[in-house]
């Protein structure tokens, strides 16, 4: 079964993206434990959109909706109910899914 790519666009005002950054950059790491996760990468935009990508890849939908429905509940809850509610950094987000139909890594040796 070829994987399958989620990726949530993110709509980040100018003066936020470095408060988004920073988050991520302290973000809870539970995703690597998950089953079936198999990549993730935070895109800055540069050129053609402002829009931030969290892009994920997985072994199928049925990982992807177990992590939604679990560790990724924690993972954009951190610091529990009595935490002061952090600002959104994202103005709005959207999710994209696909199939990997062709990939191709670089030839070893
Ligand atoms: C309302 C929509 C969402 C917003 C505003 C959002 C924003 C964020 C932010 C700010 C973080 C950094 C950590 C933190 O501050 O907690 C985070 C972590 C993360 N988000 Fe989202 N997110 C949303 C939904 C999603 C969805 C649908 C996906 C699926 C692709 C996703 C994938 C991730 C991943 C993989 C992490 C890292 C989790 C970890 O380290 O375990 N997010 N998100």
């Amino acid at each position: 079964m070829p994987s399958i790519v989620k990726i949530n666009v993110l709509t980040v005002p100018e003066e936020q993206r470095e408060v988004l950054e920073k988050r991520f950059a302290s973000r809870a790491g539970s995703v690597e434990n998950s089953d079936g996760f198999e990549w993730f990468e935070l895109l800055r935009p540069v050129e053609g959109t402002d829009q931030y990508l969290v892009y994920t890849r997985w072994r199928d939908e049925e990982s992807f909706q177990a992590w939604m429905e679990g560790p990724m509940k924690a993972a954009h809850q951190r610091g529990g109910d009595d935490a002061p509610q952090q600002k959104p950094a994202a103005a709005g987000s959207t999710l994209w899914s696909f199939e990997v139909v062709q990939q191709a890594a670089p030839q070893q040796g």
